[in-house]
């Protein structure tokens, strides 16, 4: 016979294994390519990655399905600090974080619209974002100046490089019948900060996407505990009773 016990324990450390497989396998995804660990909880990590966001990218990008008033509430500030620093557009606190670039002179300027990134992350991945904003080089043949190893000819500039500093691609040699590839980047002027704090910024602005693309993420995250909590608790009962229950028996 199973004491209900024992089956009240092993349906807790089921329910503890697909916890832990489930945050597992989300972080997983993007082969070969280096795993952006964010933490997606951290809330200053937001914070920054917010402020980085609306500095360096909001000006061509928009974030549909985000209000502002959202962004408040979740990254706990208030709805000044996110008007003053954030909303460069005149936008009010209930609205969209759009941008104010009118898509059609978007694609004369650089040949294809901006898209819009509010489920960017969830579409490519957070380890994508975070190696495709490293991985921007210096290239004269490409109309903006600028080519990216994740991103072949992609349309979009660098408009971090005052921060990373500027990278050039060396190339391996080409084999018969074929162009020569990107072998590796190389930084060849250093920006305002070192790589180690470049990678933190990249991580953070990762960090705000992969939140803007599923909002409900946080709140999940931090229901995660009290849902292990609970079922520790009501283990802990059941053992309780199965005391009681086998003091008769005996
Ligand atoms: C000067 C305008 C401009 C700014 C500023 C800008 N981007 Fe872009 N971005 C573009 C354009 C244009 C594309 C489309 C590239 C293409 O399809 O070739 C793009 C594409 C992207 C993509 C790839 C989308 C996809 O899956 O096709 C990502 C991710 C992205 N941008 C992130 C950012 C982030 C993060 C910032 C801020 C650090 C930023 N962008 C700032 C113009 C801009």
């Amino acid at each position: 016979m199973t004491k209900p016990s024992l089956l009240i324990a092993r349906a807790a450390l089921a329910a503890l294994a697909c916890l832990f497989f489930a945050s597992t396998a989300a972080a997983g995804e993007g082969e070969g390519m280096e795993a952006a660990n964010t933490h997606i909880d951290n809330i200053s990590s937001l914070q920054s990655g917010a402020r980085l966001y609306f500095n360096y990218c909001s000006g061509c990008h928009s974030l549909k399905y985000m209000r502002y008033s959202r962004i408040a509430e979740d990254l706990k500030l208030s709805d000044d600090e996110v008007l003053k620093n954030f909303a460069f557009t005149g936008a009010k606190i209930g609205e969209m974080a759009m941008s104010n670039m009118p898509e059609a002179d978007a694609e004369k300027f650089f040949g294809k619209a901006p898209p819009d990134l509010s489920l960017e992350a969830r579409a490519k991945g957070p380890d994508w974002i975070y190696n495709y904003l490293k991985s921007f080089y210096i290239d004269s043949t490409r109309p903006s100046g600028w080519n990216n190893t994740v991103f072949p000819n992609v349309s979009m500039p660098n408009v971090l490089w005052e921060l990373q500093g500027v990278q050039h691609a060396d190339y391996a040699p080409a084999k018969p019948g074929e162009d020569a590839h990107v072998e590796k980047l190389e930084l060849a002027s250093k920006g305002t900060l070192s790589p180690t704090q470049y990678d933190d910024a990249v991580r953070d602005l990762t960090t705000f996407l992969q939140y803007v693309g599923e909002p409900a993420a946080l709140k999940r995250e931090s229901m995660g505990i009290w849902v292990v909590l609970y079922l520790a608790f009501f283990t802990f009962l059941a053992y309780l009773l199965k005391h009681e229950f086998w003091k008769d028996v005996h």
